[in-house]
């Protein structure tokens, strides 16, 4: 089992996957500058200190997607983003900037099980010991219940947790607010260029008509909640 320090959300264990029952909760510590991991580390795009966990899936990340040009370039720059929009959205940074890093390791391509990266990016990280909460934010970003739903797909994706929340929330908007060579951009724009990308009968454009008004309501919300916090304070 991958050796993950503690996370440093308090993981409710309905939520973790069979094999992580046992997984030990110790109290969270900030890296160690000394700690080889962390030396080894390529300098962060993210504003705040990493935590134990966007520690190690940074790491994992680099090893599968960092020979992979604008993937990589996407991912660093979603994990950004993320990290950005934890403290104005009042959400667990490690968590949110660590499902960031990691949301897109199911194009890897050893990875690659069914062909629907959410899900082969979630088992991945669970046969990698990882907790359930990360693969199930991993597995349902940026609307991947209805792609996997027009697949065949939704029982499998259905052993994760589908959690609606804030971070989510914001896992989504992350992703859906940097194209693909890693530059901001705004959902509108990134969800248009996403669909001419994969083309009209691609699984992204058969799904359109849910997933559309889907993410637009979740740029919505988030926007809606940031609007808040750039005025001074949360509603
Ligand atoms: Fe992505």
């Amino acid at each position: 089992m991958f050796a993950l320090r503690s996370p440093s959300v308090a993981y409710d264990p309905a939520m973790t996957a069979p094999g992580l029952l046992h997984a030990s909760h110790d109290p969270v510590t900030s890296p160690d500058p000394l700690d080889p991991l962390t030396r080894l580390l390529p300098s962060s795009p993210a504003s705040a200190p990493a935590g134990p966990l966007t520690t190690a899936a940074r790491l994992l990340a680099e090893s599968l997607l960092g020979e992979m040009g604008d993937r990589w370039l996407h991912t660093r720059g979603v994990a950004e983003r993320a990290a950005g929009l934890a403290a104005p959205l009042g959400v667990d940074a490690d968590l949110l900037t660590a499902a960031a890093w990691l949301h897109d390791i199911g194009y890897a391509e050893r990875t690659v099980v069914t062909g629907f990266h959410p899900l082969d990016g979630a088992d991945h990280l669970t046969r990698g010991g990882w907790p359930v909460r990360v693969a199930g934010l991993v597995a349902y970003h940026s609307g991947a219940r209805f792609v996997a739903a027009a697949r065949g797909l939704s029982e499998a994706l259905a052993v994760y947790p589908d959690e609606r929340t804030v971070l989510a929330d914001a896992l989504t908007y992350a992703d859906q607010t940097v194209g693909p060579d890693g530059a901001r951009v705004d959902p509108a724009s990134r969800y248009a260029e996403m669909l001419h990308r994969h083309g009209p009968c691609s699984w992204n454009a058969r799904v359109d008509a849910d997933r559309g008004p889907y993410l637009r309501a979740i740029a919505r919300r988030v926007e809606y909640l940031l609007s808040f916090t750039e005025a001074g304070a949360l509603p």
